[in-house]
């Protein structure tokens, strides 16, 4: 059988090539738990990072990058992490381990490996700025859905490259976002895919459904953070900012702009925040493909 024409096995198939996606680190949950232990302080969560290399290694990219913004260059762990505080440590954590993940060829989406990358940070470092200029300050879960957004893509990349014509098609001949062609073709969408990896990730409760939310307007308007989440998503692909075969086919809806409370004043300063947002993000991704 022709696995490409017949959506349910598709579908089969996706759940399977989830199942045998590599674990996010155990050391990045391990280090989390540490971080709230009262007990324990930032040496005792040094002490376990150190044991993967490579997460170090991106972890003081980030540091040292427009992503964080500290105001000294950092070339050691723990300096690094007493630098950061708390909450900056729970983001660096997250985008570090995710950066493996997200640096990945995705043909079937159109995008190199610099793509997701640079799409995920940009997001991210949009949401802190909307995030300020809406008032809703400061959110680490928004931090981390923002980067982890679409990583359904990534599983998804192979089923939607040989039917993107078909997915694409769809979405001009209904003027429909791409999302909706691609659960139409595929019999599931890359926010679906993301939410269940994320939810075997271990992630908590409300980022897998912001996740899951992100492409759809019955869903995201249901809560503060799935809704900043395709707010911030929006803006990063009207802005171009690591977009494929996807991209500029996703609408804003009227409604998200209501439930943040965001008149047309607040839609353009955020767009121009996130212009800017856009050049920090620029600099980290030469930092991390350099
Ligand atoms: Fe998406
Ligand atoms: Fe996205």
């Amino acid at each position: 059988m022709n696995t490409a024409l017949c959506p349910d096995f598709t579908l089969e198939a996706v759940y399977e090539s989830m199942a045998s996606l590599p674990v996010f680190p155990k050391i990045v949950h391990e280090a989390l738990r540490v971080l709230d232990d009262p007990e324990k302080n930032i040496s005792d969560v040094a002490k376990i990072i150190r044991l993967d290399h490579g997460l170090v290694a991106n972890i003081l990219k980030l540091t040292n990058s427009a992503m964080f913004g500290l105001s000294q260059q950092v070339s050691d762990l723990e300096t690094a992490l007493a630098l950061l505080g708390q909450n900056r440590i729970r983001e660096v954590l997250i985008a570090s381990a995710a950066m493996p993940y997200l640096s990945r060829d995705l043909h079937g989406y159109e995008m190199s490996p610099q793509d997701l990358c640079f799409h995920s940070i940009g997001c991210a470092m949009i949401s802190e700025v909307v995030s300020q200029r809406l008032g809703f300050g400061h959110s680490t879960e928004l931090f981390t859905a923002a980067i982890l957004h679409d990583v359904g893509k990534i599983v998804l990349d192979i089923y939607v490259g040989p039917r993107l014509m078909e997915v694409l098609e769809r979405s001009r001949r209904d003027e429909s976002d791409f999302s909706v062609a691609e659960w139409e073709v595929i019999g599931t969408d890359h926010a679906v895919a993301g939410s269940s990896i994320l939810q075997q990730w271990e992630f908590p409760r409300d980022i897998c459904r912001a996740v899951r939310a992100h492409h759809d307007p019955d869903l995201y308007i249901q809560d503060r953070l799935s809704a900043m989440l395709a707010f911030c998503n929006i803006l990063a692909v009207q802005l171009g900012l690591g977009v494929g075969a996807d991209g500029f086919r996703y609408r804003i809806s009227d409604e998200l702009l209501y439930v943040l409370g965001c008149n047309e004043k607040d839609y353009f300063d955020c767009l121009e925040l996130s212009l800017r947002a856009l050049e920090d993000a620029q600099e980290v991704i030469r930092l991390i493909f350099a």
